[in-house]
């Protein structure tokens, strides 16, 4: 079989029509790659539209304020994406020229950029045969070709990354490229893949021994954190409240958000009060009232964050405040935003 004229044949009949898939701009290439890092191809077609409309090159890109970058990307999560997107547009704009390098290897150099988003750009705009491989390519290939190294394994990111590299297609590398992740994202599906619509059902080997469900072979995960985070949102008589920007290098790096307190458990108000960082003046629990009696959890890769607001009515605050109303203006992360929304002073 020739494995890359089949899998382009597929593409060209079954590909969906997607927006980054009309340009060669490596702008905007770039662009769609790094939201679509971690994020769904729903969820991040309207972030690119609204990334490109409102910086519709590097230049401008890299002309905006971290602040105003991390308002739009708010709510894709893992914002050092955002960051880094903005630290790169800046470089590629100042000490490039504006001009975007043009080769795997340049692009490896740019900060945010791997192995897979330097290749997606490499092939899709300057026709260089470099195999982009990622958790997509991963399944497929280790499906069809039975392939049992874990996925996640650094043996295993180089034999895959080995073996795309000796499939792809050299003259067509950008459609073989596009071509292999999106028969990973839409035929070769993590669960209950479509083998009856499949051009290689008879040589997968996968299926043809009965174990779809046992490949890929992946490394157990890390164990989950549970962290516990309680928000003090000061409300003042003016209406005004205080919020505080995340430093160092953890979660949501640069967002803003109410004063925190994290705990080793889940804290009621008796607890609460007795830590270290919650100010004297709130050291009675009756100032502190719980919004919301079950925690909000929010999940991310490697911890699970549960959350309680807690309203603080205080007669002035004990820094800079800014009001309640303008509080969302603030790149925020979305389990604060959407509280901002809900809450009525
Ligand atoms: N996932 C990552 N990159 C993609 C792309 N270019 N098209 C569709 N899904 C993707």
């Amino acid at each position: 079989m020739n494995f890359a004229k089949e899998l382009i044949c597929w593409y060209l009949e079954n590909k969906r029509d997607l927006p980054w898939r009309a340009t060669k701009d490596p702008y905007a290439i770039w662009l769609s790659e790094i939201i679509l890092q971690q994020t769904r191809v729903e969820q991040g077609k309207p972030y690119y539209f609204k990334f490109l409309e409102t910086y519709p090159d590097v230049v401008s890109l890299a002309n905006a304020s971290e602040e105003e970058v991390l308002k739009l990307w708010q709510g894709l999560g893992y914002y050092s994406r955002a960051r880094n997107l903005l630290f790169t547009a800046r470089h590629i704009a100042f000490d490039l020229g504006g001009k975007f390098p043009a080769t795997h290897k340049e692009l490896l150099k740019l900060k945010g950029v791997g192995d897979y988003t330097a290749s997606a750009i490499a092939s899709v705009c300057f026709n260089e045969a470099e195999a982009a491989v990622d958790g997509n390519v991963f399944r497929v290939l280790s499906r069809i070709f039975g392939i049992e190294t874990p996925t996640n394994s650094t043996t295993g990111i180089k034999q895959f990354r080995q073996l795309a590299q000796e499939l792809i297609d050299k003259k067509d590398p950008a459609n073989f490229n596009q071509a292999l992740i999106e028969f990973g994202s839409e035929l070769c599906k993590p669960r209950n893949p479509l083998c009856n619509s499949c051009p290689f059902a008879s040589e997968c080997i996968a299926f043809n021994q009965n174990r779809i469900n046992e490949l890929p072979v992946k490394l157990k995960k890390l164990k989950v954190r549970k962290r516990h985070f309680n928000y003090l949102v000061l409300i003042s008589e003016e209406g005004e409240t205080i919020l505080n920007q995340r430093k160092g290098k953890g979660i949501w790096q640069g967002l803003y958000e109410f004063p925190l307190v994290e705990t080793l458990s889940e804290a009621d108000a008796e607890n609460l009060v007795q830590e270290e960082n919650v100010p004297e003046y709130l050291s009675a629990p009756q100032k502190l009232a719980l919004y919301n009696e079950k925690p909000i959890v929010h999940k991310l890769t490697h911890q699970h964050i549960y959350t309680k607001f807690w309203i603080c009515k205080v007669e002035s605050l004990p820094g800079q405040g800014v009001s309640f109303e303008e509080a969302n203006k603030f790149p925020v992360p979305v389990l604060i935003g959407n509280f901002i929304d809900t809450f009525d002073l």
